[in-house]
């Protein structure tokens, strides 16, 4: 069997450990063949191949990134273009596709599967927000990446009495910044699922001065206030009709020193959160979900997603994995409240 690769969507670490196992256990195990696609879906789309077998992934587990590169084309936005990827794939003679990406990707990949094509899908997203799998790669990582910045933010933020905000990435799920919240032991965390009050976020701010501490604030950057909007960096969409997300944190800021009159700063990780080595525990979730993945396509177990559910790896519908985002459960923000302040 000849198999294309492809990872689509914003990049991650740990995609490059899945298309690594996927290569070779295919290539050792099962002797298929594989073609490397480039940049998502534009690689079927326009032909952009690759070599893709064992010698070339040799020492990429550890490197971020994608060396198949990436992009955030939606071939159902372009005229002809399920019809031009059907016909690059039987041109290449390509048998099948493993998609690896998120919501965007995979829903792409659903698709194609009720089109006939033959796929699986991989989840990947630094924001864990993808149904049906407990955990995605990437998104300990990044938790990994926003602690640290944390820790480092406490010390200074101590040191010259401020109150420090840290904007993590999340349009629409908190996990990010809930869980680099409680790790990093933040004064308050603002996440998109659950409105923040102004007023109350200002509260915790003074409480904590009050005990001679500087209060850290994480805020997903898709934050809401109660009695405002998502905060966007201009009115552009992509191919999937997203908006460009940050400045809430730069707001909350303006706000707290108005209302406080304590000085406070905002620093935005933005792609920090995506770039870098993959932690240990990505590297062998997204090792484990490749495995996973070529074994399903040698079965023919098509039109499925390889998913985490407890500390098996499972195959669900594909179509479950994009049919609602998981958010994070109300009962799991209480939890963290009993810190604020
Ligand atoms: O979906 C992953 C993600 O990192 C989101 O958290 C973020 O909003 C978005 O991608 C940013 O996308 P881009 O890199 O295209 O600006």
């Amino acid at each position: 069997m000849r198999i294309g690769v492809l990872t689509g969507g914003g990049d991650c670490p740990g995609l490059n450990a899945v298309i690594r196992a996927v290569v070779r256990k295919g290539e050792k195990e099962y002797g298929y063949e594989f073609v490397g696609f480039k940049d998502g879906w534009r690689g079927p789309l326009e032909g952009l191949t690759m070599k893709l077998d064992v010698a070339a992934t040799r020492g990429i587990l550890p490197r971020g990134g994608t060396i198949l590169g990436s992009s955030r084309t939606n071939p159902f936005k372009i005229d002809g273009g399920v019809e031009k990827i059907k016909e690059n794939l039987a041109k290449m003679g390509v048998d099948a596709l493993i998609a690896i990406g998120g919501e965007d990707t995979l829903g792409v990949a659903t698709k194609l599967d009720s089109l006939g094509v033959k796929v699986i899908g991989v989840p990947k997203t630094i924001d864990n927000d993808l149904n049906n799998t407990d955990y995605t790669f990437g998104f300990d990582t990044s938790v990994n990446i926003a602690v640290e910045a944390i820790d480092r933010l406490h010390t200074t933020a101590e040191s010259h009495h401020r109150a420090l905000i840290v904007e993590v990435m999340g349009r629409h799920a908190g996990w990010i910044a809930l869980h680099a919240g409680i790790a990093g032991g933040a004064s308050c965390i603002l996440i998109p699922e659950v409105k923040f009050s102004v007023d109350q976020v200002c509260k915790w701010v003074e409480s904590r001065f009050e005990q001679s501490y500087a209060p850290i604030i994480v805020i997903a950057e898709g934050a809401i206030p109660q009695d405002g909007d998502m905060i966007t960096k201009d009115q552009t969409l992509d191919a999937f009709g997203h908006v460009k997300l940050s400045g809430i944190g730069e707001w909350l800021a303006s706000q707290i020193e108005a209302k406080t009159g304590k000085e406070a700063r905002t620093s935005v990780l933005g792609h920090i959160q995506r770039g870098g080595s993959p932690t240990a525990f990505d590297r062998v979730l997204a090792t484990r979900f490749g495995l996973q993945a070529i074994t399903a396509a040698h079965e023919g177990d098509w039109g499925k997603m390889v998913a985490l559910h407890g500390t098996n790896i499972e195959r669900v519908p594909l179509a479950s994995a994009t049919a609602k985002l998981k958010t994070v459960d109300p009962a799991r923000y209480k939890e963290a409240e009993i810190f604020f302040g």
